[in-house]
């Protein structure tokens, strides 16, 4: 990944760190950006934070346009920005949960694509979605999750087709329950060998925006674990 400029979202969250991680690794620049996020998140010199909040299309649209001030172009969007809310069935969902939902799962994808895909198209880009194992299987109590997630994957495969003629390629990939600090002191008995590990899923990553990955487009890619 030498000379990709890469924009990790969500780059200090549960899987963002991992990703960000693995993308260094990889030798990529990464801006990584959150709403929280800093320079000394990550030990290198290739590592760049730019603190953002993306469900406004302002925020992410001034996001992308200092990424191009500094780096002059963008190789890569790797989306992990998203958020849960269960716990209530449709008939009981209120306003800001449905809202906040979709802002965070649907609303930030979209307007963070549609400030960087014309710059991804001149690269032959690479957007990577993180979405959820919900989005195709909707559970009780969790409908306003699902249907935010759903409406990502869609959104995607959209992105897939309208700019393959550019060489772009988009996936989504659906994680079931990972293994990150939030979900251990949420769930603290839990079978904690059947989640997906997140440096799997960031390897995973990594791969769809390397060279191999370049014929893999439009692709809904279930890493579930082993609930699978
Ligand atoms: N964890 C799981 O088991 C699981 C399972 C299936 C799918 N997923 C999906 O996988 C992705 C990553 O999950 P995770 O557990 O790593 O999430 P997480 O730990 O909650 O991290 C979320 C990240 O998104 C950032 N963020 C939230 N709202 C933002 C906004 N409005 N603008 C900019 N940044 C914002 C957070 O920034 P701050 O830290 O600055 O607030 C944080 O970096 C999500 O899309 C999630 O839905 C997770």
């Amino acid at each position: 990944m030498k000379g990709k400029v890469v924009l990790v979202t969500g780059a200090d969250g549960g899987l963002g760190t991992y990703v960000t991680q693995a993308f260094l690794d990889a030798g990529a620049t990464v801006v990584g950006t959150s709403i929280k996020i800093r320079p000394s998140d990550f030990e290198s010199a290739n590592f760049t934070a730019l603190a953002a909040e993306i469900s406004t299309s302002a925020g992410a649209k001034s996001l992308v346009d200092q990424v191009v001030e500094r780096f002059g172009k963008l190789d890569v969007v790797a989306h992990t920005v998203g958020g849960f809310a269960g716990g209530q069935s449709i008939a009981d969902t209120d306003d800001a949960t449905f809202q906040r939902m979709f802002d965070l799962n649907l609303n930030c994808v979209f307007y963070i694509l549609r400030a960087a895909v014309p710059l991804l198209r001149n690269t032959s880009g690479r957007v990577i979605a993180i979405g959820s194992r919900a989005a195709l299987e909707p559970g009780a109590g969790v409908g306003a999750y699902s249907a935010s997630k759903a409406a990502m994957v869609s959104l995607i495969r959209t992105v897939a087709v309208e700019n393959k003629d550019a060489g772009l390629t988009a996936n989504v990939i659906l994680p079931g329950t990972m293994d990150t600090p939030a979900n251990r002191k949420a769930i603290p008995n839990a079978d904690i060998s059947k989640w997906v590990q997140p440096a799997s899923v960031a390897k995973l990553v990594v791969w769809l925006a390397g060279e191999a990955g370049k014929d893999v487009n439009g692709a809904v890619i279930p890493v579930y674990g082993k609930d699978a």
